[in-house]
């Protein structure tokens, strides 16, 4: 193919410019680059860009704000400091939101080899960062800022807010084995490259990043911690919420089932143990009315699995929601996926019995393929996965 496009002249490129060729510019490659997620923190970067420039002189270092398209400008905001200092970017994001996320992508999108993550709203003590790049000299996979070693506090939160995240701390410690003492930290440092291995494996959602990277490598990461007195945020709010907390228990169950039990599939089992309990009384209130038991039934099973899909739309699937035609098409494939979900849940119980001559067992095991199937197809052809 032959291509129209302009091409700049030869010797506008430098002959070579891979690692080992000449610096182009007298700006000094970065040891260290600081990754930011931020969501309506405008009021908190010029401290903050302040503080890194303080805390890290005779460190070559660059700072990546990770902005979710925050209604309050913050991505303008960082423009405009940008200009005046190169070493701060912005990755501007639309349509996604998401700590765990916003964090992944800025630590793939650093030029340095070691990188560390931290909040914006001034709670971590940013003080900490050139012992985290020592401890990192020295042998350290993982640098921890911890709130919960002795040295360290964790001031900034509220009582409750407090009790939460022991409980969260000593649940992810239990469930996960995870040995660190801060694992919901969102103040860490390490190399680009232990990240880049693990990013494959790490969930987007939510806050529990540190926790993911410790959990997913499976305690092969030499971890290191620092104490450190988590602050009080200084202007905007905490976006912590229950989606977030429903999130880190998702993470707990999908680690410690090794993967083979969702929060999702929970969630849709839960929501098809209701349906039960409403085709059982839709059936009652039919045969009530005098139907033959076939009509009752029928009546019945619709009712249910009509309530399934209405609650699954609202709970189990309410990230992927569907609406409109799109909510009547996915109706109709449901009824087609339960349908054939019954024939297999009675095939399945049927041999069952055969093998085992237990009535319940068989009961059970043609409930739990029945189950699997509607939600393994309804996940790929109602609420489609995500690409
Ligand atoms: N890009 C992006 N997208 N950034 C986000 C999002 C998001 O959806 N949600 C929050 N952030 C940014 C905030 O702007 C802030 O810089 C940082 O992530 C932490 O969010 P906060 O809302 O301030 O969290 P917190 O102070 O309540 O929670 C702290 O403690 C948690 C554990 O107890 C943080 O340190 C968390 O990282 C930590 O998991
Ligand atoms: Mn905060």
């Amino acid at each position: 193919m032959t291509s129209s496009l302009p091409l700049a002249p030869a010797q506008a490129v430098p002959a070579s410019v891979d690692a080992t060729g000449p610096a182009l510019s007298h700006t000094p490659a970065p040891a260290l680059t600081v990754v930011i997620p931020t969501f309506n923190e405008r009021g908190n970067l010029e401290p903050l860009v302040a503080r890194l420039e303080r805390v890290l002189a005779g460190i070559a270092w660059e700072a990546i704000f990770v902005d979710d398209n925050s209604p309050d400008g913050t991505a303008d905001a960082l423009r405009a400091i940008g200009r005046r200092d190169p070493r701060i970017r912005c990755i501007r994001r639309i349509g996604r939101r998401g700590l765990a996320g916003a964090c992944i992508e800025g630590m793939l999108a650093a030029q340095a080899p070691i990188v560390a993550v931290m909040d914006a709203d001034l709670q971590h003590d940013e003080g900490l960062l050139p012992r985290m790049l020592e401890a990192m000299g020295v042998g350290a996979d993982v640098v921890v800022a911890t709130r919960y070693a002795p040295g360290g506090d964790a001031e900034g939160f509220s009582a409750w807010r407090g009790r939460g995240s022991r409980l969260a701390t000593t649940l992810a410690q239990r469930v996960l084995h995870v040995t660190s003492s801060d694992p919901m930290s969102g103040f860490f440092m390490l190399r680009r490259e232990t990240l880049e291995q693990l990013a494959p494996k790490l969930s987007t959602q939510g806050f529990k990043i540190l926790l993911d990277i410790l959990a997913t490598a499976k305690g092969r990461l030499k971890v290191t911690e620092l104490s450190y007195s988590f602050g009080v945020r200084q202007s905007g709010d905490s976006k912590l919420d229950n989606r977030v907390l429903m999130d880190f228990l998702g993470l707990i169950v999908a680690k410690a089932s090794g993967g083979l039990v969702s929060l999702r599939f929970l969630s849709f089992a839960t929501v098809g143990a209701a349906g039960l309990v409403v085709h059982l009384a839709a059936l009652r209130i039919g045969l009530g009315f005098a139907l033959s038991f076939l009509v009752a039934q029928t009546i019945a099973t619709l009712t249910a699995m009509t309530f399934n899909y209405v609650l699954n739309n609202l709970l189990t699937y309410r990230d992927r929601r569907l609406s409109g035609w799109a909510f009547l098409r996915g109706l109709v494939a449901f009824y087609a996926i339960c349908g054939l979900g019954a024939a297999a849940n009675v095939g399945a119980a049927e041999w069952a019995f055969y093998q085992t001559a237990q009535w319940w067992l068989a009961g059970i095991a043609g409930a739990f393929i029945g189950a699997v199937w509607n939600y393994a197809m309804s996940r790929t052809l109602v609420w489609k996965d995500a690409a």
